[in-house]
């Protein structure tokens, strides 16, 4: 069976002040996900919070990890944070995004440099597809699939569709661990963690309340 990932994307949203007060609700509910059985939970904010995340969690089972990766090693690419950098404070890395594939112009061939330097520095990437067809590089294991008309409008997947998507991949590849990203909520997060050959879920603006991303993982 293996457990649930339960993975929040807070994407571009959060100044520090704001991170601390999301990490203030969420430790209050320490109770909720401290001795999950079955949940893993991995956090997801910008580059600036991810020492604060790191911190604040490095005594829970809680994991972190970042939004983005260079797609350069080490060296001079101002602007970049690379691999190296983030395995600091985290182990895992969303991996294309519909967002950076649509506002940044990120293609298959550049995804997958990403992804090779995330696994050279040990991080787990968190790769992002919008549909069955998707290039996925060697060595993913972990695949969101993210419908671009589900993200962010409040109209998700069906489970019954994301179900199939997930038995296609996993045709290809049984030991993907597949999970569902698209406009999930505290209410809706059940049907697909319980649909055929879903692992787990991507959530974005569900995840920046942290009373709701605490019902999302109660639910799940
Ligand atoms: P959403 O975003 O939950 O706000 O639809 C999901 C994502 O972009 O990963």
């Amino acid at each position: 069976m293996g457990s649930l990932l339960i993975v929040a994307n807070l994407k571009s949203y959060k100044n520090e002040s704001e991170a601390k007060v999301w990490v203030s609700e969420f430790i209050k509910q320490r109770a909720v996900w401290d001795n999950l059985d079955g949940k893993e939970i991995v956090i997801c904010p910008s580059f600036t919070l991810l020492p604060f995340f790191s911190s604040s969690f490095s005594d829970t089972k809680i994991k972190i990890g970042a939004q983005n990766v260079s797609p350069f090693e080490v060296g001079a690419y101002t602007g970049e944070v690379n691999a190296k950098q983030i395995k600091d404070f985290a182990t895992y890395v969303i991996v294309g995004h519909s967002e950076r594939r649509k506002y940044f112009g990120e293609n298959d061939s550049l995804l997958a440099k990403k992804t090779i330097l995330a696994k050279t520095f040990d991080l787990t990437p968190i790769y992002c597809i919008q549909n069955n067809d998707a290039q996925i590089p060697e060595g993913v294991q972990i695949i969101a699939y993210e419908p671009d008309f589900a993200i962010g409008s409040g109209n998700p997947d069906t489970c019954e569709n994301a179900s199939k998507i997930a038995k296609i991949l996993l045709e290809k590849n049984p030991e993907f661990r597949v999970l569902y990203g698209g406009s999930v909520t505290a209410d809706n997060v059940s049907s697909f963690t319980k649909a055929e050959g879903l692992k787990g879920v991507l959530v974005g603006g569900a995840s920046l309340d942290a009373a709701e991303f605490i019902k999302i993982i109660e639910n799940a």
